[in-house]
């Protein structure tokens, strides 16, 4: 069985040597067990080309694994040092508008560039030369947050030529690339992969076909690139191996990255998402504003669990105060650090890391916290840590229990999204996320898995909403699955390659539903349903022999069934979703019970967790929560 545990995120080089010392003995002392290390630190291993200077890395190691901590040791490839651009000048990626970004900040690499990709491997090969076999490293994290500061994406020339090459792999001959994008429209067609150009700077939008395999192309990238550092580091050590992933980022596939990694880890900000990228209503920004949304978090917790190898995975950076990056930085109400700790213990987190431990009085992230203030004084989250830390005495061991609900997310359903939204402003993201809420708003706990999942026959309900480009093999596994299913909207839209299907959407077998057409509503027209709620910003006009379960008041059928399959129509508020919800899971002998504002329930393994992140007292069945409480029954 594996211990719960805490950890956090030091930048030993950031403070003199001599606070070493006390900085571990402080951490073990608040019950800290991982320290993760390195990750941005290649300025200060390599300031000169191949003049290394390890034996400030050595003595942090030392000096936090002999205090009894574990490291976990970073690779420094988010951040190239100056000189880097001296060797590789064309490293740095172009945005959209073909602009280069340059030096100064973070992330400043293409992906595509082979010339920083072998620099990576080789910072990595030195480190794991070294520590690869010292005690103390017990872990690995490759880079920082890809994708993070929209960073997936380059339009540089590095990347054009990768993705004519990419290309011309995947469709052998021009001809058939041209017969796949439908480039007799527009006169569109290419007699040479050399042709062929990067999705940006056209006079009006890009093929769709032709934006979706660059989105592909980019994210295999982002998979090889890592893989490349992965392959160095097995030769070198056992430890295991992450990525630190950052919330709601979806520009790369993170299950194809995390086939190659022993477990995954994953960024939570629960205040500063709220502001910056939850889509959360005005009065819900206000009603969260001090906890952070109540679905959020746990959506990636379940998220990341269905990546890790055997469900392994962390929260390598929690947020202890206040952030400084998003449009406005509260600190957290009491007892929220408290909470978001539990909450990722009772999604199955092994560790749960903050980040960090002391706040740097310099530099671009001055105004974030940690553990601890610039002076080294406790800051406000330090109770609440020492406090989980003895709870954690009597709750150690980390617990799974297969979820009754399965959740679906596809990336390359968001690649495809993107490339042609349909509704002006809407993400794929928002639909399983708007799903997610709403079983969430019915007590649900929830399994996130990827589409070639293979024991979803282990659930009562699996759901597949939003999944544009559903593959054959998906289809055919779902309408194949004893239990209940809920498949749509939009799922089955597009063939693989972008076309509508020959035989109409969704073209799955053994599911007599044809949508005839589409339309997108604007957001202050909604079409109420009749037993309630409301279509929100989409919906298929179908043909269907199956019975019709809701429909609009203009008569428009919304929900279809067939034996233990249904087929969702539009896109519907929470108030309707979550209706229709309920009596599926009724039907498939999964037990609800309603939430109160702002709480949720998760069972684990022999526990249920109660949380309430909103500013009220509720009760629900018997058991009272106070603002910001977190209770844990034992389960026979
Ligand atoms: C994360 C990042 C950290 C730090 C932190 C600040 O996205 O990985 O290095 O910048 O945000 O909240």
């Amino acid at each position: 069985m594996m211990q719960r545990q805490l950890g956090t995120c030091y930048y030993p080089e950031h403070w003199p040597q001599e606070q070493w010392q006390e900085d571990a003995r402080r951490m073990v002392e608040l019950g800290l067990t991982w320290v993760r290390l390195g990750e941005f630190s290649w300025g200060v291993i390599e300031p000169q080309p191949e003049k290394l200077q390890w034996q400030w890395l050595d003595k942090a190691i030392e000096v936090l694994g002999k205090a009894g901590l574990k490291i976990i040791l970073g690779t420094p490839t988010a951040t190239p040092p100056r000189w880097m651009l001296k060797r590789h000048a064309d490293m740095l990626a172009l945005d959209v508008e073909g602009k280069v970004r340059k030096f100064g900040s973070r992330r400043h690499y293409c992906f595509s560039h082979l010339g920083y990709r072998e620099e990576a491997a080789r910072i990595t090969r030195l480190m794991a030369q070294r520590y690869g076999d010292n005690a103390h490293v017990q872990a690995w994290q490759i880079d920082n947050e890809y994708g993070c500061h929209d960073t997936t994406y380059s339009y540089s020339k590095a990347a054009e030529q990768g993705f004519r090459a990419w290309l011309k792999q995947v469709y052998g001959s021009v001809e058939a690339l041209n017969e796949a994008w439908g480039n007799v429209f527009w006169s569109m067609q290419y007699s040479d992969f050399a042709d062929i150009d990067l999705p940006n700077l056209l006079v009006t939008e890009a093929n769709p076909s032709h934006q979706l395999d660059f989105r592909r192309y980019s994210s295999d990238q982002v998979v090889a690139f890592n893989r490349a550092q992965v392959d160095v580091l097995r030769q070198y050590s056992v430890a295991p191996i992450s990525h630190n992933y950052m919330g709601r980022i979806t520009d790369f596939n993170h299950f194809d990255v995390s086939k190659d990694l022993d477990f995954v880890t994953w960024d939570s900000y629960p205040l500063g998402f709220l502001e910056d990228r939850v889509g959360a209503t005005p009065d819900n920004q206000r009603r969260y504003a001090q906890q952070g949304d109540p679905d959020f978090q746990a959506f990636h917790h379940d998220l990341y669990r269905g990546m890790g190898k055997q469900g392994r995975w962390w929260v390598m950076e929690q947020q202890p105060g206040p952030v400084n990056w998003a449009p406005y930085n509260p600190a957290p109400a009491p007892g929220m650090v408290k909470l978001w700790t539990w909450e990722a213990f009772a999604h199955g987190a092994e560790a749960v890391c903050y980040f960090r431990w002391r706040q740097a009085p310099f530099a671009q992230e001055q105004m974030h916290s940690g553990l601890l203030r610039p002076d080294s004084s406790e800051a406000a989250c330090w109770q609440e840590v020492l406090r989980v830390s003895q709870e954690l005495q009597t709750a150690a061991e980390v617990s799974h229990q297969q979820a009754p609900v399965a959740l679906m997310f596809d990336y390359d359903a968001e690649f495809a999204w993107a490339a042609e939204p349909h509704i002006g402003g809407s993400h794929y993201f928002d639909v399983v996320f708007e799903t997610y809420k709403s079983l969430r708003k019915l007590g649900l706990s929830i399994d996130i898995v990827a589409p070639d999942c293979e024991t979803l026959d282990a659930y009562k309900l699996v759901l597949a909403p939003g999944m544009m480009t559903m593959a054959e093999a998906t289809k055919q596994r779902l309408m194949d699955l004893d239990c209940a299913t809920l498949i749509g909207p939009r799922s089955g839209a597009k063939t693989h390659s972008m076309q509508i299907p020959s035989a109409l959407a969704p073209a799955i077998a053994g599911l007599d539903v044809k949508v005839l057409h589409c339309e997108s509503l604007r957001p202050d027209l909604p079409i109420e349903l009749v037993k309630g709620g409301a279509i929100k910003g989409y919906r298929e006009h179908v043909k269907t022999s199956w019975q019709v379960l809701e429909q609009s008041v203009d008569a428009v059928p919304v929900l279809l069934n067939q034996g233990h399959h249904y087929y969702l129509a539009a896109w519907l508020d929470q108030e309707a979703l979550v209706a229709i919800l309920e009596n599926i899971c009724a039907a498939a002998d999964v037990d609800t019970v309603p939430m109160p504002q702002g709480v949720r329930r998760r069972d684990t393994g022999h526990e249920r967790f109660w949380f309430n992140y909103d500013q009220q007292t509720h009760c629900v069945e018997g058991i009272e929560l106070a603002p910001g409480a977190v209770v844990r029954q034992t389960v026979p």
